[in-house]
């Protein structure tokens, strides 16, 4: 998935507005943009919405963390809603994972729908401990696992620090260092690595060059808090038809049969050819 679009599941009109916005996944959330008061309200708006919902975009739902004391009863109310799955905040580590995976065993057996059939989306640089150990997600079975997902606020919340970026809007080391860990840890176990949110919503460069560099960097998507933001990461996570033709190049190169060949004055060898199949799967996708 390219673009994730986060949508307050409280609020009747960005509800309404979402099917239309031609984003990979939606994610409606009942966690930080609905407050404490509006939860039970958001639970039954989206579950009413999800009824009729047909739209192309996959479903998804933020959910409360797991110590909130509010974690379960979104997953009584919204499991009948049948999403792709559920974004998991402020994990602190694997174990996390797994507790979720088993509430979703007993709830998906209560609502009649295939077993391990929700998926989650674990936002895994919010908490200080889940940074420290991050490594450990790889040594874990989390089959329901389908992408990490990062965020710098809710870390420099716990940290009791300022504004994580930079005046030139360059992350401080900190979250750089849980960006880089959770790009890693998702490609390590397999799955997609999504970048966090561009928040500066109404600046359209600002976040084409942001979502670019993420993608070079890595990373398989990018979150979206506006309408706006929607295309401009579809784009910058779709390969240019100049990238396409260069990678088609790459691949010819290698055609006779030799691991390491010249194209354009330079070596190329197996990653060359691995990456330039990467991205045309990508840009087939
Ligand atoms: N999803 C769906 N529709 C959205 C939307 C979203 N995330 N953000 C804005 N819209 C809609 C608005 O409702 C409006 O449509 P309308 O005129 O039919 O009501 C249209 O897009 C234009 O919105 P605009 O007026 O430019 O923005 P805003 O001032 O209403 O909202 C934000 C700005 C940032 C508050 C809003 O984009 C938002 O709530 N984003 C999501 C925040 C979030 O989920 N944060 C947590 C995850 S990081
Ligand atoms: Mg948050």
């Amino acid at each position: 998935m390219r673009s994730i679009l986060f949508v307050p599941a409280d609020n009747e009109r960005k509800l309404a507005k979402a099917i239309s916005c031609g984003a990979d996944a939606l994610v409606f959330d009942l966690e930080d943009a609905v407050m404490p008061e509006r939860k039970p309200v958001a639970r039954t708006l989206l579950v009413d919405y999800l009824k009729t919902y047909a739209g192309k975009s996959e479903v998804w739902i933020r959910v409360n963390d797991l110590a909130s004391g509010e974690l379960l009863r979104d997953l009584a109310a919204v499991v009948v809603s049948a999403p792709v799955g559920i974004v998991l905040p402020k994990i602190r580590g694997p174990e996390d994972v797994e507790t979720v995976s088993h509430y979703l065993d007993m709830a998906e057996t209560q609502a009649g729908l295939a077993a391990g059939s929700i998926g989650i989306i674990a936002v895994c640089t919010e908490t200080p401990a889940a940074v420290l150990r991050m490594g450990e997600l790889v040594t874990r079975s989390l089959p329901r696992l389908r992408a990490l997902m990062w965020g710098g606020e809710d870390l420099s919340a716990a940290l009791g620090a300022g504004n994580p970026r930079q005046p030139d809007g360059r992350w401080r080391p900190v979250y750089e260092h849980a960006r880089l860990q959770c790009l890693l840890a998702a490609h390590a176990l397999g799955i997609e690595a999504l970048d966090t949110v561009y928040v500066d919503f109404r600046n359209v460069d600002g976040c084409r060059q942001n979502s670019e560099q993420a993608r070079y960097d890595g990373f398989t998507g990018k979150i979206a808090i506006h309408p706006d933001q929607v295309p401009v990461i579809n784009a910058a996570f779709t390969p240019s038809e100049a990238e396409v033709a260069h990678a088609r190049r790459v691949i010819a190169a290698f055609e006779s049969g030799a691991g390491a060949v010249s194209l354009d004055g330079q070596m190329l060898d197996i990653p060359h050819l691995k990456s330039a199949r990467r991205l045309l799967a990508a840009a087939a996708a």
